[in-house]
Order: structure tokens, then sequence, then C-alpha cells
């Protein structure tokens, strides 16, 4: 279940598919594809991709072992650079991403910035507020924290990051069912 093709919104794009496959252990969910992400055709290879690549090295976690993906699946701009998707638009795209999370073996979801933890793991909830919680559904963890496009504003969100992920990995490891 690939999308390369969409009109849920009605607007003409170009969807960014996932990278990686479901048997991945941790799934990780991004806001919106950006103008190297479209280019390319991957999520996460653009200014934040390269700070979200240099933490999965501190954390020793091969991307190849991961499944990476975003809430809406095309890129929305305003002036030319990229905005936050409407709650209108992020509910359309929504069906890919339930899909995703149908079809996905993860263990772990990490969900990166508000527009994701939103999405599915603390509805409603300021990112601020839920930083480093986890929840489950019963058959997977859900954890916030931060979008790694926060450290190229304030590069001390790194480690922040870094240690949510560590913790939600321990805890995974610790977490029997
Ligand atoms: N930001 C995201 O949320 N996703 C990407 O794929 C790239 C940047």
């Amino acid at each position: 279940m690939t999308v390369l093709f969409c009109r849920n919104c009605g607007q003409d794009k170009q969807p960014v598919p996932a990278d990686g496959d479901y048997s991945a252990e941790i799934m990780w969910i991004g806001e919106s594809p950006g103008f190297r992400e479209v280019e390319s055709g991957k999520p996460f290879v653009g200014p934040a991709g390269k700070v979200f690549s240099r933490i999965l090295v501190k954390l020793d976690i091969p991307r190849s072992s991961c499944y990476v993906t975003n809430v809406v699946k095309c890129r929305f701009t305003e002036d030319g650079r990229n905005r936050t998707p409407t709650p209108q638009e992020v509910d359309k795209c929504m069906p890919w991403l339930r899909a995703e999370l149908a079809f996905s073996a993860a263990r772990l979801v990490i969900t990166l910035g508000e527009t994701a933890s939103r999405a599915v793991a603390f509805p409603k909830k300021d990112i601020a507020v839920v930083r480093g919680r986890l929840r489950t559904d019963g058959k997977r963890l859900f954890g916030a924290t931060y979008h790694p496009a926060a450290v190229l504003r304030d590069p001390e969100m790194e480690d922040v990051i870094v240690e949510d992920v560590r913790n939600f990995v321990e805890v995974l490891r610790g977490w029997k069912l």
C-alpha cells in the first residue's frame, strides 16, 4: 500500500510515500514532506531529515530498520514556504496513515511534533505538554517527542529528542504483552 496518486484533499499535489517496510519494529511519523522530500520522493531527506538521521545514529538505530512516514503525504505551502496542514487537510489524508498503522507490525510508534502527536498519540494536546509521554492501545506503544525541525531553531532540542526516544525504546524492551 503505497500512495502514488491521491486527490483526497481535492488538491493536485505530488504525494511522498513512506520509506521502510511494514515489518519494521519502529514507526516514525512526521508532519508533512518539504521541498527536498517531494523532489526525491522520500520522507526526511531535507534539513530536518539530516537532523533525524543524526538522531538515529546517536541512538544506534539503523534507518533501514525503521518505517518512516508523515501524517499528510503532500507538501503544503504558503508564499512558497512549508506550512502546517490544517486539521481539515489532516482529516482528509488520515485514511493513508490509518491503513499504514493497520498493516504495520511496529511495536513502537514515535510521533515527531504536534501534528503527528495529535493525529495518533495524544489528540488535542500541545506537544510541550505530552512530549516524553507514552501511551498504549494494548497492541503497541505510542511515544511523542518534538519534531527534528525544532532542532534547527534550538539546537538544545536534539538532546531532548534523543533522551525521549531512548526512554521509549527502553520501555519497549521491557514491555510484555
Ligand atoms: N518534515 C516532516 O515532517 N516530514 C518530512 O518528511 C520532512 C520534514
